[in-house]
C-alpha cells in the first residue's frame, strides 16, 4: 500500500483524520502509519462505527434463557469417557489451543501474563506449567500433541523469546506453534478513529474470539489438518491448575459428538463474575455475567439449589471443523468504553481523566449460538480452577498458590505420602500429572 491508496481507503471510510500529520513524518513513522493502515479491516470497521451508531437502542428481544444440561460423570460412565479420551489422545487427533493475547491490565504485569512466576518452590511461570503438562501428556500417550499459542502484537515477540529461554520447557519446538490474534482500532464516539499519536493509530488485541479468525489467516487450520488434528483442548494462560486434554473430557466430548464441549464448576457465590451457558429455544448462549440480574443470580430450584449454578471458567474443547466453520463468519463485537490516550486535531497529548473512546472485542463463547451439539461437564473447581487474574484478593496469585498448594498435598496424600502442613510442595507435571502417578513414580527428594 502507498500513500494514494491508503489516501483512497480512509476517504472511502470517512477516516482521512489518520493521515492528517502526514507532512511532519519522517520516513520511518510515515512506513509505519501506513503498514498500520494496510493492517485495518475496513469490513470491521464499518460494523464496529454501526454498532457505536446503535448503542443505547434497546438490545434485541431474546428467548428467556433456560439453564442447559450438564454431565457430572461417575463410575461407568466415567471410565467410558476416559477410555474415549485416551484413544483420541493417543492417536495423535489431539491438539491444545492456548490464548494468551491479552493484556492481563488487572494483574499490572509488565510482560506476557504467561511468564508470570507462579511456581510456590521453583517460581515456574505459568506457561513453564501449561508447557510441562503437554509434554507429560505427549510421552504418557506416546503421542504429539500440538500446542497452538495465541499472542498478541504486543507480547508475540516476548512470548516466542520466553520459550526459546526455557527450552520451550522440554518440548519440541516443531510441535508448539505461535500465531497472532488481530488488532483493531479504537474509535470516538463518532466511529473516527482515534490516533495514539501523530504517526500512530490506537490498537488493541480483538479479542480471545479473535482466535478463530487468526487460526485461519495464519495457517493453523491447515496445520492442523495436516497433522490429523480433529479435537481442540482450549484455555487461558492465567489458570495453571488446569486439566490440560483432560480424557474425561475430550472423551465425553468424542462419544456425544459434540462440535463445542464446555466444563462448568459450580459458583463460588451467587454473583460470581463467571459466564453463564443458558439454552434458549433450540440454540444455546453465554451471558456475560455483567448481564445477570440480582433474581437470575439468585433464583432457586424447590430443592433449594442455585438455578442458573454453573459458571464457565472458559475451558473448552472444539471439534476443529466446527472452529473451521465458524472462521468463515462474522462473529458479533463487544465494545468497551475506555480511557485512551491519544492525540488531539492539532497533535497534541491527550491523557484523558475519564472514558473517551471505544474498544472492540469478539468472545470465544459466541460460538456457541452456532454450534448444534453442544456438552457441558461440571468439575470440581478444587481441582483445576485458580486463576490468576487480579493482582491481590479474589482471583489473584496468593489464591492460586493457596489452591496449587492444597491440590497438590490432595495428590500426594491419595497417594500415600504425608507432608507436614509448614512444609511447601510444588509437583512438576512431567513428574506426575496424577495422585495415581505420584503413586507409581514414588518421592525421591
Ligand atoms: P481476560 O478477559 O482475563 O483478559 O482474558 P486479560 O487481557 O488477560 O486481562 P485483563 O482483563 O486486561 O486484566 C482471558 C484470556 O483470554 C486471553 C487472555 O490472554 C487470557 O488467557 N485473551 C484476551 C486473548 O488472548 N486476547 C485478547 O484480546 C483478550
Amino acid at each position: 500500500m502507498d500513500f494514494a491508496q491508503a489516501g483512497k481507503i480512509l476517504k472511502e471510510n470517512g477516516q482521512e483524520h489518520v493521515l492528517r500529520f502526514w507532512k511532519q513524518l519522517g520516513k520511518a513513522s510515515r512506513e509505519a502509519l501506513i503498514a498500520q493502515i494496510a493492517s485495518i479491516d475496513f469490513r470491521a470497521l464499518a460494523r464496529m462505527a454501526d454498532l457505536l451508531s446503535k448503542r443505547g437502542e434497546p438490545p434485541a428481544k431474546k428467548r428467556a434463557p433456560v439453564a442447559p444440561k450438564v454431565h457430572e460423570l461417575a463410575g461407568k460412565a466415567r471410565a467410558r469417557a476416559v477410555a474415549a479420551g485416551e484413544k483420541e489422545i493417543a492417536a495423535g487427533r489431539t491438539g491444545v489451543l492456548l490464548v494468551a493475547g491479552g493484556q492481563g491490565s488487572r494483574l499490572g504485569f509488565d510482560g506476557p501474563k504467561g511468564a508470570y512466576e507462579i511456581g510456590p518452590i521453583t517460581n515456574a511461570s505459568l506457561f513453564h506449567y501449561h508447557a510441562r503438562k503437554v509434554l507429560a501428556l505427549s510421552l504418557r500417550y506416546g503421542a504429539d500433541i500440538p500446542l497452538y499459542i495465541m499472542t498478541s502484537e504486543a507480547n508475540d515477540a516476548a512470548t516466542r523469546a520466553f520459550f526459546k529461554q526455557n527450552g520451550f520447557f522440554g518440548l519440541d519446538p516443531e510441535n508448539v506453534v505461535f500465531f497472532t490474534q488481530g488488532m483493531w482500532p479504537g474509535l470516538d464516539d463518532g466511529g473516527k478513529i482515534i490516533m495514539a499519536a501523530k504517526d500512530r493509530i490506537f490498537m488493541s488485541p480483538d479479542g480471545h474470539g479473535g482466535m478463530v479468525d487468526a487460526l485461519e489467516k495464519r495457517g493453523c487450520f491447515a496445520d492442523m489438518r495436516k497433522r490429523g488434528v480433529r479435537t481442540l483442548f482450549y484455555f487461558q494462560v492465567d489458570n495453571p491448575a488446569v486439566e490440560i486434554c483432560d480424557p474425561a473430557f475430550i472423551g465425553l466430548h468424542v462419544l456425544e459428538k459434540s462440535q463445542y464441549s464446555l466444563k462448568l464448576c459450580a459458583k463460588r457465590d451467587p454473583g460470581e463474575g463467571l459466564g453463564m451457558v443458558v439454552k434458549r429455544g433450540d440454540s444455546f448462549d453465554m451471558i456475560e455475567y455483567t448481564e445477570m440480574t440480582d433474581e437470575m443470580n439468585n433464583r432457586r430450584t424447590k430443592d433449594g439449589e442455585l438455578y442458573f449454578k454453573y459458571g464457565s471458567p472458559a475451558i473448552h474443547v472444539f471439534d476443529r471443523a466446527f472452529l473451521e466453520k465458524e472462521a468463515a463468519k462474522d462473529m458479533p463485537l463487544h465494545l468497551a468504553h475506555k480511557k485512551i490516550p491519544c492525540v488531539d486535531a492539532k497533535g497534541r497529548a491527550v491523557k484523558p481523566s475519564a472514558p473517551n473512546g471505544w474498544k472492540f472485542e469478539k468472545f470465544i463463547f459466541d460460538c456457541l449460538a452456532d454450534a448444534k451439539r453442544v456438552t457441558n461437564l461440571a468439575f470440581d473447581r478444587a481441582d483445576e480452577f485458580f486463576p490468576v487474574k487480579n493482582a491481590e484478593g479474589n482471583d489473584s496469585p496468593a489464591t492460586c498458590r493457596a489452591g496449587l498448594q492444597a491440590k497438590w498435598r490432595r495428590q500426594l496424600a491419595e497417594a500415600g505420602i504425608k507432608v507436614d502442613e509448614s512444609v511447601p510442595v510444588e509437583i512438576d507435571p512431567v513428574y506426575a500429572l496424577d495422585a495415581q502417578e505420584i503413586a507409581s513414580v514414588g518421592l525421591f527428594l
